[in-house]
């Protein structure tokens, strides 16, 4: 995967006007992707966002031994794993890698990967996953510092277990490897967002036999080996969310379309709360904001249905906005602010303490003004354009790439509705040497 270079550049105060189509979700095609290690026949997967993160996970099945092109926006993968060492540093660079490990297991009795590190939003730490794994027959090897080599010489086998915490990573590491297990898998306390419960239609659909997932219990009969399938991931949540916040920060109006507006609605009547008009109807939202925004006092995130940890930073940008004071704590992650020094250079008055970030308003006739900003990790760069959109000036916003790992054609979209912005793919002193001279 490239690193987080690039940098976008931003006039600020321009209204959005238009229409969005919301792409397939990062966070579905991810765990798909895995997915896809079980499946002995071709798949198809409609539509995928070109992401970075898509791409590290295409790196991975490749090192795994399948075949992986692109057709007209489809991904088209066929093939089945020969190799159970997930090439190193993609993997190491992907929280996502460790989705990876289940079907290796369950496909070739050993799964072998760098350890996905600490992340900047926090300690990420895995014990779930090995934990439901050790429970289904997977044991651990010590393979030195930073590794991480789990085999199931006896194969994975179905077994009760009961979840301390709802993580959507473990939910779908242990249905990815109790769908090919032998016997019958329960899972309580599973996580419940909508990215398990497409995760497992998809599964469904190559032949796999799981109920309830996208509820709490989840119960999994194993079968030999899945099919495979043609299949069109759940729209994104948390593009939807950011493009909301987005038209609310900027102004105007904007139309999200092909994302159902339940499955973010905490985000959609916050955004009223504040003073925007949100109109739902079928799978479209449109939120459009000619006032001024309001504070809305304390806002907390939480597992699903509550409101997503992802989409906690944009929502932020927007409160940056807002005439009164508030708060968002996360309490799934412990660094989910780190937009929060990019806030206070644009001129907003904001702190952190613990998990919340608080929000003033800005003193009467004062508003944020353009500078230059560094993406922190991928939704608190995106929250950083998106608070760029509402300052007066120009805003550079470094490490883009960062972006790049969740949203495909992120400046592009917002220049189609009318923000002015551009990205610059080379970092500025690259470009700088290579400009010929003027003489
Ligand atoms: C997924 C999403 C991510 C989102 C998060 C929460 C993908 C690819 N990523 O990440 O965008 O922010 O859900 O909605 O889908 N935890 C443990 N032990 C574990 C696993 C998790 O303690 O074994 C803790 C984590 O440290 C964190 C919390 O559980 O505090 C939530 O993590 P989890 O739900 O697993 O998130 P991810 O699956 O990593």
């Amino acid at each position: 995967m490239a690193g987080y270079k690039g940098s976008i550049i931003v006039e600020g105060g321009r209204p959005l006007h238009g229409t969005v189509r919301v792409p397939a979700a990062k966070n579905s095609v991810l765990p798909l992707l895995a997915g896809v290690l079980l499946c002995g026949e071709p798949v198809r997967l409609r539509a995928v966002p070109r992401l970075a993160d898509v791409e590290g996970c295409i790196t991975l099945l490749q090192g795994a031994g399948l075949a992986a092109r692109w057709e007209n926006g489809d991904l088209l993968l066929s093939g089945s794993p020969v190799c159970s060492t997930l090439p190193g540093e993609t993997a190491a660079q992907m929280r996502a890698s460790i989705l990876f490990c289940a079907p290796l297991l369950a496909r070739l009795g050993r799964a072998e990967t760098a350890l996905p590190g600490g992340c900047r939003i926090g300690a990420r730490p895995i014990d779930l996953h090995l934990e439901g794994l050790a429970r289904m027959g997977a044991q651990e090897l010590d393979a030195g510092p930073g590794r991480l080599v789990l085999t199931a010489p006896a194969g994975l086998h179905g077994a009760e277990i009961t979840l301390r915490f709802p993580s959507v990573g473990a939910t779908e590491t242990l249905i990815l490897a109790a769908v090919c297990a032998k016997g019958r898998t329960v899972l309580r306390g599973a996580a419940r967002e909508p990215e398990i419960a497409d995760l497992a239609d998809f599964l469904n659909r190559c032949g796999g036999k799981i109920e309830g997932a996208g509820s709490s219990t989840v119960c999994i009969e194993g079968r030999r080996q899945l099919s495979g399938c043609v299949f069109s991931p759940l729209p994104d949540r948390i593009f939807a969310s950011t493009l909301a916040c987005a038209a609310a920060v900027a102004g105007g109006r904007v139309e999200l379309a092909g994302c159902p507006p339940r499955l973010y609605a905490p985000v959609l009547e916050i955004l009223e709360q504040m003073g925007c008009r949100v109109e739902r109807s079928g799978k479209n939202a449109c939120v459009s904001r000619y006032g001024s925004l309001k504070g809305v006092g304390r806002v907390f995130t939480g597992v699903y249905p509550g409101l997503a940890t992802d989409a906690a930073p944009p929502l932020a940008a927007a409160l940056l906005c807002a005439g009164g004071e508030s708060s968002i704590e996360d309490v799934i992650f412990e660094r989910r602010f780190g937009c929060a020094e990019g806030f206070l250079r644009l001129g907003g008055r904001v702190n952190v303490t613990g998990r919340t970030l608080h929000i003033r308003p800005l003193p009467p006739g004062q508003s944020l003004a353009g500078s230059r900003l560094v993406a922190p990790d991928l939704r608190g760069g995106a929250a950083l354009v998106l608070a760029a959109l509402a300052a007066e000036g120009k805003s550079e916003i470094r490490q883009a790439g960062y972006i790049d790992r969740g949203y495909a054609d992120f400046t592009k979209i917002l220049a189609g509705l009318g923000a002015q912005i551009r990205r610059e793919t080379a970092p500025r002193a690259e470009r700088v040497k290579k400009t010929p001279s003027k003489k």
